[in-house]
């Protein structure tokens, strides 16, 4: 079992040791509108705002090796003509002293060679839409070196599908021009794009390349650019085909001496009416960006946007922090996990290194439970997240399952019609609120479907969200599915015998039954939420008729959706039942023991316990819980996708790390702490960092997927960073097992531990004040909290009333009541 590297908790950052991962381990660049995607060892690209439509480098996806195009930097000794790469990448061989350090929208990159030490930070500052390197270059020898530095990019012609297809347009029309050093990218901008790349260097050249094939040389690959074996840079004006950016500094070091060279990659924009100069030419403009590209040129300014940076993570980072006996759970809540929801909210499900930047929108579902993991960090956007989201909703309160994020409107290639997806939004919304106290966001106007005219209430959206499952429900009382619901791939209208043809867009078959009972314990939650926050408003009658709703929603589900020893999945297109001890396989699926024991179903007859001891016994193993058992083992076409992975990946019986939360969080509302931890552990990434061998993905954040048992490679995870699973994760273990829960009258503190913790403490900041709170747990017991000490008061129950902003606040729990 191998690690190739270790947490650094107190500098928040991955240190990677060993360049040759089980996979590239990647970080994110960006905060705002600019962003990039590196790994350890400089790979990757960036983009601005929209990783399909403003790619600014290229990058080659499913690649041999997996990890082409990125951030490259050569030094050539000048002495013996010996090349290297301080980043391992692109020319590999022997690199000592490797070191990767993935921070917090940074990394640092470096090693040693023949003395000569080379380390690369790249960071984008906060407020702009650039990147920069700085490389610090130090002679370790004993005798002066003359060594040759080049930087590379590869340029992405802006939209990067039509640039990974449309090569007898693509091969004409890439343009650049060099001024003072400076290399810009300006395909299209002759045309109708008023925006540009550039790429800068503070010291002085010795040459330049914007010829992809000048700089490589023919039949070369970026492991052995012939301007870098020369030694020679081309000074090269890319016509058409490959546009590349390549600086060639000379560098004379004594002993000793250490030289800071900065490159500066970065995107601008140029008022339409002004983009030449002179007026008429087809030069760029350069007096905007000008100024831009000379601040960060200095060495001062990158140490600046560096200290800039870490305190704005420091300040969102601040709002949770624990202290527990397991450092796994430490580093995942306080550092990692808080870390990558930031990056789900940026990123949404669009660029890692298992999406490609041009695939999906914003997924309606994925929105709004991601917001559950960074409305604590930051409340304001989470707002603007909200009202953007409820305006793809469409006035039948059903939504479109995807948004585009550059314009905000719905996805019609994607259409609607997946049942779930509008309950999440009332979840969100709830979360939203009791964070913030803002009940004030449910009279804010939204359209539907972005009509101008059709604006109404917030609340109206949500009551429409209820109302479209109501308007939907099948024989047994439950809800139709519609395409699917949070399984994208139980298709249960679909029907698909064509290959190719996908599963989620292709027209369904009318005229079926097929019902959901994950979605009836989604509207038994969400209806609940929706009643508290009737009430907040003083509307009884309606939260009443709400309650009333979600009762009859938990009656249909415990007379249909119960199995004797679990909860049932659904109900195919003729009524047949799926995930029921009458299958032969697919018998017992994890959501609906998840989903209906969080709506409360179960919790006072003991199917609740009954339901979770059979997942214990079926689906939980050793690296996590999977999706379902027996898993399929040929395709079903009244099933759909569910049935067409091999068996024990993906939706057909993987470990969805998704759905783990949902379990965990309901093993603490049965009072099993015990059972809580352990199966958060065997996800947790952090405690699978000995085995990263066979995990592969990145120790540091939650991945979509492992393996399963029926599968060769169980325990092998796929799909990190992008996933639901990180703000579930944060939720189930800082909001239930450490209990630590904003409500709508205050923040709670209901612990549900395991036997052997004697406590923890935690600070978090809650509307504007700090509660210091510490929990102590006799050792052996499983209980919970029974009262509080507020600044040494006693307050009977786990609620701590709401203090002034400002105010910090002690907090003393024990543990002492019954489980
Ligand atoms: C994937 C799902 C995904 C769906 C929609 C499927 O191929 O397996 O995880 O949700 O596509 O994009
Ligand atoms: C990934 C999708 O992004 C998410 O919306 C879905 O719930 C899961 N796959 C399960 O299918």
């Amino acid at each position: 079992m191998t690690r190739f590297g270790h947490f650094d908790d107190q500098a928040r950052e991955y240190v990677i040791s060993q360049p040759d991962t089980p996979l590239p381990w990647i970080n994110y660049l960006g905060s705002e509108d600019y962003f990039g995607i590196i790994s350890n060892t400089a790979g990757g690209y960036s983009f601005y705002r929209d990783a399909r439509l403003r790619r600014l480098t290229r990058y080659r996806y499913n690649n041999a090796p997996l990890d082409v195009g990125g951030r490259y930097l050569y030094l050539r000794d000048r002495a013996n003509g010996e090349v290297w790469s301080p980043s391992w990448q692109p020319v590999g061989g022997e690199l000592a002293d490797y070191r990767c350090r993935h921070g917090l929208g940074y990394t640092v990159i470096g090693g040693r060679r023949a003395g000569i030490e080379a380390e690369t930070l790249y960071v984008v500052p906060l407020g702009e839409t650039l990147e920069i390197w700085r490389t610090r270059v130090t002679n370790h020898r004993s005798t002066p070196a003359e060594l040759s530095l080049f930087s590379a990019v590869e340029f992405c012609l802006w939209d990067a599908w039509d640039d990974a297809t449309n090569f007898q347009r693509n091969y004409s029309i890439g343009e650049v021009e060099v001024e003072d050093g400076v290399i810009y990218h300006k395909t299209e901008y002759r045309e109708r794009r008023n925006h540009f790349a550039y790429f800068a260097c503070s010291a002085e050249l010795a040459g330049f390349d914007t010829r992809r094939d000048a700089f490589l040389g023919p039949h070369r690959g970026w492991d052995r650019p012939l301007a870098v074996e020369s030694g020679r840079s081309g000074d090269s004006i890319a016509h058409g085909w490959a546009p590349c950016g390549s600086h060639h500094v000379e560098l004379a070091l004594r002993p000793g001496e250490t030289r800071e060279v900065v490159f500066v990659l970065g995107y601008a924009e140029n008022p339409v009416e002004a983009k030449f100069d002179p007026p008429g030419s087809q030069t760029i403009d350069k007096r905007l960006v000008r100024p831009v590209i000379d601040r960060y040129r200095r060495t001062d300014e990158v140490d600046a946007a560096v200290r800039r940076l870490r305190h704005y993570w420091d300040g969102l980072l601040d709002t949770l922090h624990v202290t527990t006996p397991s450092e796994h759970v430490d580093r995942m809540v306080n550092t990692w996990n808080a870390y990558q929801c930031m990056v789900t909210f940026n990123l949404s499900r669009s660029a890692s290194l298992f999406e490609s930047g041009i695939g999906r929108g914003m997924g309606f579902r994925d929105s709004t439970q991601d917001l559950l993991g960074f409305v604590h960090m930051v409340p304001e956007r989470a707002r603007a997240r909200i009202l953007d989201v409820a305006a793809t909703q469409f006035p039948t309160g059903g939504a479109y399952h995807q948004y585009q994020p550059l314009t905000k409107t719905g996805n019609d290639a994607i259409g609607s019609g997946f049942n779930d997806d509008p309950l999440w939004l009332v979840l969100a919304v709830a979360a939203y609120v009791k964070e913030t106290g803002d009940v004030d966001i449910l009279d804010e106007r939204v359209p539907y479907d972005n009509e101008p005219g059709s604006e109404s209430p917030l609340d109206d959206h949500l009551r429409r969200s209820l109302r479209y499952t109501l308007d939907r429900l099948g024989p047994h009382g439950l809800p139709l599915i519609g395409r699917a619901d949070w399984n994208d791939c139980l298709n249960l209208n679909c029907f698909s015998e064509t290959p190719g043809e996908s599963f989620q867009t292709t027209e369904n078959r009318e005229g079926g039954v097929a019902e959901s009972v994950f979605i009836g314990g989604l509207f038994t939650l969400a209806s609940g939420e929706l009643a508290a926050l009737a009430d907040r408003r003083g509307r009884h009658d309606e939260a009443e008729s709400w309650r009333d709703a979600g009762r009859e929603m938990a009656a249909a589900v415990r007379a249909h959706g119960w199995d004797g020893a679990w909860f049932r999945r659904a109900y195919d297109y003729a009524g047949e039942v799926i995930g029921s001890a009458e299958n032969e396989e697919g018998r017992i699926f994890v959501e609906p023991q998840g989903m209906c024991v969080l709506a409360g179903i179960g919790l006072d007859d003991g199917r609740a316990e009954v339901a979770l001891s059979s997942v214990a016994a079926h689906l939980a193993t050793p690296h996590g819980i999977v999706l379902q058992q027996p898993a399929y083992g040929r395709y079903h076409v009244e099933l759909g996708e569910i049935s067409s992975y091999p068996p024990g990946y993906k939706e057909n019986a993987g470990i969805f790390c998704h759905t783990n939360p949902w379990i965990i969080i309901a093993e603490t509302l049965v009072g099993n702490g015990d059972r809580a931890l352990d199966y958060h552990l065997r996800i947790n990434p952090s405690a699978r960092e000995e085995i990263s061998d066979q995990h592969r993905c990145e120790p540091y954040v939650y991945a979509q997927m492992i393996a399963g048992k029926d599968a060769p490679t169980h325990g092998e995870a796929k799909n990190s960073w992008l996933t639901g699973t990180a703000a579930w994760s944060l939720v189930a273990v800082s909001q239930w097992i450490l209990g630590i829960r904003p409500d709508h009258d205050g923040l709670r503190v209901d612990p549900c531990l395991p036997a052997d913790w004697e406590g923890f403490t935690a600070g978090r900041r809650f509307r504007g004040a700090d509660y210091r709170i510490t929990v102590r747990a006799p050792r052996g017991t499983q209980g919970r909290v029974s009262h509080l000490l507020v600044d040494g008061r006693r307050v009977e129950g786990n609620l701590i009333p709401p203090a002034p902003q400002g105010a910090t606040v002690t907090v003393d729990a024990v543990i002492d009541g019954s489980p």
